[in-house]
């Protein structure tokens, strides 16, 4: 069977916020995809719960707590990851900041950029024919405005900008990308969107809210030899979500259309 994707036999890859939404999609996709899975997060038992879940279902993935803003603790996890499954292909760095959570600009910005900075210099360590794809995760608030807190917007267009650095530079030759999503449906927003409408979401043409595994999809693409001609993009992945503005949805309720 021809295998579109093409991740070489024994590939690895790190994700980051691999307890919980987005990450946990996608490190459970990379496994049935057969890569080895380090799986990073804050929460120590998230992270195992992952890491089991995979195993369980005859994958490969070891699991670490730690704040990936830490610079010698994800030094030391690089490392393990490293003995356990040798070279780590791929970096997909999904944990970031609650976007609900008030913070100070200058800090929450910064603690943002980290959570892509420092898991990105920890795993170019590695010899430069390791290196192979990585993706950030930013979101569809940077390029426009959010309704929550301005610095989610100004850290995710900082994610932007810092994955094009590496994209331009490509230290060892590999590729970066960026996937923005709108609402997604994770431990994170479900409050959120069950007051807001719940899953079928009616300012989106698709008619329902945005799920794990339609952003987990797209980053494992991103980060496969299929996609080796992708470089230093930020990729929308939302349903369509955008092309509706509030005058639009206005509109069509004016002219008795129905929004969905
Ligand atoms: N859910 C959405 O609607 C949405 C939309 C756009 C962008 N995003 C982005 O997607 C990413 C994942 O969001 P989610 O909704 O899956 O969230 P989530 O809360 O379900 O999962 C995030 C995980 O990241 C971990 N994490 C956070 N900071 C960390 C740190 N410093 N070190 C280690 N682990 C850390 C958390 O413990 C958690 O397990 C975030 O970067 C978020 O900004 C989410």
């Amino acid at each position: 069977m021809d295998d579109f994707l093409g991740f070489p036999a024994n590939s690895a890859i790190i994700v980051t916020g691999a307890a919980s939404g987005i990450g946990e999609a996608t490190a459970k996709l990379a496994a049935r995809l057969g890569l080895a899975v380090s799986c990073w997060d804050l929460s120590a038992e998230g992270a195992v719960a992952t890491a089991e879940a995979i195993n369980k279902a005859g994958g490969r993935a070891i699991p670490f707590g730690l704040d990936v803003t830490d610079r010698e603790a994800a030094q030391a996890a690089m490392a393990e990851s490293y003995e356990a499954f040798g070279p780590i292909r791929s970096l997909a760095a999904v944990a970031g900041p609650p976007s609900f959570r008030p913070g100070d600009l200058n800090e929450s910005v910064a603690a943002t950029i980290d959570c892509a900075r420092i898991p990105t210099e920890a795993w170019l360590k590695q010899e430069p024919e390791a290196l192979r794809s990585a993706v950030y995760l930013s979101s569809v608030q940077g390029p426009r405005y959010g309704a929550g807190v301005q610095w989610y917007t100004v850290a995710k267009s900082a994610i932007d900008g810092y994955m094009r650095s590496i994209a331009a530079m490509r230290p060892g030759g590999l590729r970066a990308n960026a996937v923005l999503p709108d609402w997604i449906q994770t431990p994170r927003t479900a409050a959120f969107i069950e007051k807001t409408g719940g899953a079928e979401w009616p300012a989106n043409p698709m008619g329902r809210v945005g799920l794990p595994g339609d952003i987990a999809n797209t980053i494992l693409f991103l980060l496969s030899p299929a996609a080796h001609y992708v470089n230093g993009q930020s990729i929308i992945v939302d349903g369509g979500s955008q092309l509706r503005s509030l005058a639009w949805m206005r509109m069509a309720e004016a002219s008795g259309s129905a929004a969905n």
